[in-house]
């Protein structure tokens, strides 16, 4: 994950123990973010028995990462699912998407959660003449399902633009602040949070156990994987059915005039512009985009520049104080996976593949799960985002391309040995890909002149990692999982650390 969010600078969470010992609970759920936090809240409040795992800090993940817009207008989607999966499942997606917003308002409004939350419209839009059929067409398809929505040549934003796509009443909010109230409230209702406690599988004996990393057992009825990228497959395959994109937003205070809206463009390369205030005094300008296949051997710290150079431009904003980055996986039709995590088992819960929508998409998830799990009247949108559901044509040929690009990946990685240096060569703060021995060996000098090590051979299925300079991580390609400099796994499908090769003789 890249460096501190302005979320995150702006709120503090108490620090939570190690797990030490083994546990029983009715639900353990893996993953202190959005999914995992509203999931407690939701069923510890309804009297379940909750263990809140997190690998490393509560909300350090994409959550606390994220741009925080809350709304159903999740890019050209509506044309595409109107003619991937119809009408019909296409309105219910909106549907769901809808009711989501309303339940976090709702949230927002009964318990008086302070958390910056402010109704705004939202706004897709185009600078690119090759992309206004493409508006038009979202703009019929929100027609045809009723969603309220305007195609204008202007937008209230004066920055570039031909034309722009409409979507009112969507809404902006401070993530933490929100979900410092929802932790807040599953601990006094009984949940026990665990920091810096790694889920590495499943077991099954009597009843499931979720085995950590320092060998402790979490017997549960329920397991929730809200790992982002779930921590077990369970013969679900979803680091076939996913990719992952990296994304970047930088920040500034800002004090010139805001006429209000949430924007984001649809073609390459992505801008996504909204506002936030903190501590109820400061505006802050927020400039998102710059989005790339993870692991893709990418210059991060353009991708920051460039933006800066935007918000330079359009904005006459210089004074950037915040940057950070965020990996989101999309899945084969673009709607999340939420739900069991196979047929064969009901009882343990994925959610995944947010696609940079993950207000919604994570409070939805928690809300589908939930309600299965409390056996509440059946949540009318459990079979559209299961992840069982039916695979249609052009599910099956993303499946394919999805995959042609890993085993591409795998072989350019084999195949190539880029910029070779050797360590002397290196400058602190400094990585290299070289050969030692015959194998490819990913190096890093730190700025106390530590050099790192590594095989970038990744522990999951063998793809080849680069070095993200922005972010200081090994990033794989094929699936997304990230590494640490030191070779530490950050983020999965893989489990297993880098390998570490010795520089000695
Ligand atoms: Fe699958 Fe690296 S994440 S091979």
């Amino acid at each position: 994950m890249g460096s501190t969010s302005i979320w995150q600078a702006d709120t503090a969470f108490q620090d939570f123990p190690k797990l030490q010992e083994s546990k029983k609970t009715e639900v353990c759920i893996v993953g202190a973010g959005l999914t995992g936090i509203t999931a407690a809240y939701l069923l510890s409040k309804q009297g379940m028995k909750v263990i809140l795992l997190e690998a490393d800090h509560v909300l350090s993940g994409v959550t606390g990462h994220t741009s925080a817009k809350i709304t159903a207008q999740h890019g050209l989607i509506y044309s595409e699912l109107i003619e991937t999966i119809g009408k019909e499942k296409a309105r219910k997606y909106y549907q769901a998407m809808q009711e989501t917003m309303e339940f976090i308002k709702n949230e927002i409004t009964e318990n008086h959660i302070d958390c910056n939350f402010e109704e705004q419209d939202a706004f897709l839009y185009t600078d690119d003449a090759s992309y206004l059929s493409q508006l038009e067409k979202e703009f019929e398809a929100y027609k045809s399902l009723n969603i309220p929505g305007e195609l204008s040549s202007e937008m209230p934003l004066q920055i570039p633009s031909k034309q722009a796509l409409k979507m009112p009443r969507q809404a902006q909010f401070h993530p933490l602040k929100y979900l410092q109230f929802m932790l807040d409230e599953a601990i006094k209702n009984g949940t026990e949070v665990y920091e810096q406690t790694v889920a590495m599988k499943l077991e099954y004996n009597r009843q499931k156990a979720v085995i950590t990393k320092d060998d402790h057992r979490v017997s549960c009825d329920y397991l929730i994987a809200a790992t982002h990228f779930p921590y077990i497959d369970h013969q679900g395959l979803y680091f076939a059915k996913m990719y992952a994109d990296q994304s970047y937003i930088v920040s500034g205070k800002w004090s010139g005039e805001y006429p209000g809206g949430m924007y984001i463009n649809v073609e390459n390369p992505t801008r996504s512009i909204r506002t936030a205030t903190l501590n109820n005094k400061d505006v802050y300008l927020l400039v998102g985009g710059e989005n790339h296949r993870s692991g893709e051997n990418m210059d991060e710290k353009l991708c920051y520049d460039n933006l800066k150079v935007f918000a330079k431009e359009q904005f006459e904003l210089t004074d950037i104080s915040y940057q950070w980055s965020a990996q989101d996986f999309t899945t084969l039709d673009k709607m999340p996976y939420i739900g069991p995590i196979t047929d064969d088992d009901p009882s343990i819960f994925v959610a995944t593949g947010y696609r940079k929508w993950g207000m919604t998409n994570g409070t939805l998830a928690a809300k589908i799960i939930s309600d299965t799990i409390l056996e509440k009247e059946e949540n009318p949108y459990k079979d559209l985002f299961s992840p069982a559901r039916f695979a249609s044509k052009p599910m099956l040929k993303n499946l394919f391309n999805f995959n042609m690009e890993v085993a591409t990946e795998l072989l350019k990685g084999k195949l190539s040995f880029p910029s070779s240096k050797e360590i002397e060569e290196l400058e602190l703060d400094e990585a290299a890909i070289t050969t030692i021995k015959g194998a490819r060996v990913g190096l890093y000098k730190d700025k106390e002149e530590n050099v790192y090590a590594l095989d970038t051979t990744c522990t999951h299925l063998g793809c080849e990692v680069n070095w993200n300079s922005a972010d200081k991580t090994w990033d794989c390609p094929c699936h997304g999982s990230r590494y640490h400099y030191n070779g530490d796994v950050m983020a999965g499908p893989a489990k297993e650390p880098l390998r570490k090769v010795s520089l000695d003789d």
